[in-house]
């Protein structure tokens, strides 16, 4: 089975379900790895058995000296893949060079690329919303798309409908994209 490291920096319900979904099923979730020391997926990761680290990133002095040292830990678990789950980093061609990453993005790239994308997703004239599952290189939200699901907007709809629709999307979709690759 392939080793995968997974990176998140806030709540973790991705993580949770990837862990849920995949572990010891169709891979080894080897690490979990946060750049928050306070991200509350800490505690769901644990809870299911994964092993986490933090590498807080206000220690480093710049962007490069941290994405060496994620890269050299990354390194150190042997992992096939890197799964950014709600990682929240730009990242420099020093992790986007050595790493084979997938990430996680809240709207139909190319529409809408950065951090907020579900609020511009609402917003915007667009008649859908949806999510996307894309390879990491050195342009933010810029790699090869992997997979794509979308939903019409309701009428009636609200921010707060749409984010959840958005949520159940990625709940219903992540897990598989990594699935393809292993
Ligand atoms: C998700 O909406 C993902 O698309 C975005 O960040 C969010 C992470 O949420 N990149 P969580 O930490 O998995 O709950």
């Amino acid at each position: 089975m392939q080793n995968i490291v997974i990176l998140f920096s806030g709540e973790g319900s991705n993580l949770e379900v990837l862990i849920t979904k995949l572990h010891k099923k169709s891979c080894n979730i080897v690490c979990a790895i946060t750049n928050k020391p306070k991200a509350k997926g800490i505690k769901k990761a644990q809870k299911l058995g994964v092993h986490v680290e933090v590498l807080d990133n206000t220690l480093f002095e710049s962007r490069e000296l941290f994405d060496t040292a994620l890269v050299k830990l990354i390194h150190s678990y042997r992992a096939d893949l890197v799964v950014l789950a709600g990682f929240m980093r730009i990242l420099t061609p020093i992790f986007t060079s050595q790493i084979n990453a997938i990430n996680l993005h809240p709207s139909l790239l190319p529409l809408f690329k950065g951090a907020n994308a579900i609020q511009e997703s609402f917003e915007s004239e667009e008649k859908e919303g949806g999510i996307t599952v894309h390879y990491v290189n050195s342009e933010l939200d810029g790699g090869e798309i992997l997979l794509q699901e979308s939903f019409i907007k309701s009428e009636d709809e609200s921010l707060e409908s749409f984010t959840k629709k958005i949520h159940l999307l990625e709940y219903n979709n992540f897990y598989k994209a990594v699935e393809l690759i292993v």
